[in-house]
């Protein structure tokens, strides 16, 4: 048995922090960003990156899906709620704009994607159900990407329905959240009070995925094998054991 320790600053850190009005992302955070294409135009979190390039393929989606805003930094958010308070007024940016330093597109994890278009509306693109844009949306779990923005939650999100914002949270987590019709805000309570959840991840083998919450200065934590742990933002750290098979949790 493994252990590892982790210092209270790392609760604001991974893939599965919540970034919202009442989460703030933590000073100084700088995500490991990677080009999405060639043209180094838009900048994703690598991970989330090499993921969504493998869902848009898989879904043949090259051709007709755009992405359109990715990584922001906090000037360029600034900037999309300035210009959409001017230009659309304050009850439309609260519904579609983060507010600045409250957006996930600042943490690297997030992307707008739209159907190709001759315009595409830079806040509101179109992505609809049908053809590879509903094929990517039904894909996306797999990829571990979830709708992050749905209309049913807009009461917790504090968001309107963006069936365009995607939010890369890794695959196990975004079978769970989507299986149990959660959205993020939800998922860590789900976990704390639901206790560890088995998810299978397709080829005979499942991860198990638990909540911990932070313990101090450090949190020491018992890893039986092979795991990812994310912060939440929050209180704790969400662990993802990788080598679990369902006779040795049963
Ligand atoms: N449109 C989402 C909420 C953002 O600005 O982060
Ligand atoms: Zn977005």
């Amino acid at each position: 048995m493994n252990s590892i320790t982790l210092p209270r600053a790392a609760v604001h850190r991974g893939a599965l922090i919540l970034v919202n009005a009442s989460h703030p992302l933590a000073d100084g955070f700088s995500p490991a960003l990677a080009p999405l294409s060639g043209d180094g135009h838009i900048l994703l979190d690598r991970t989330a990156a090499a993921l969504l390039r493998a869902c848009i393929q898989a879904c043949g989606g090259e051709s007709e899906i755009v992405a359109v805003s990715g990584w922001r930094s906090h000037g360029e958010q600034q900037r999309i709620w300035d210009d959409s308070l001017a230009g659309h007024g304050e009850r439309f940016t609260r519904r579609y704009v983060a507010l600045p330093g409250c957006s996930e597109h600042q943490t690297g994890l997030a992307i707008d994607l739209g159907r190709a278009a001759r315009r595409i509306d830079f806040i509101r693109p179109a992505f609809p159900n049908h053809g590879a844009c509903g094929r990517f949306r039904r894909m996306a779990a797999g990829y571990g990407f979830i709708e992050r923005y749905q209309h049913s939650k807009e009461a917790v999100t504090g968001i309107a329905a963006e069936p365009w914002h995607f939010r890369y949270v890794g695959a196990p987590h975004a079978r769970l959240i989507h299986d149990h019709g959660l959205c993020l805000e939800e998922y860590v309570p789900f976990l704390r009070d639901g206790g560890a959840r088995l998810c299978p991840l397709g080829d005979g083998r499942c991860a198990q995925v638990f909540y911990v919450p932070c313990q101090g200065e450090t949190t020491e934590i018992e890893l039986p094998g092979e795991a990812t742990i994310s912060g939440d933002n929050d209180g704790g750290f969400i662990v993802t054991l990788w080598s679990a098979s369902r006779s040795r949790i049963a």
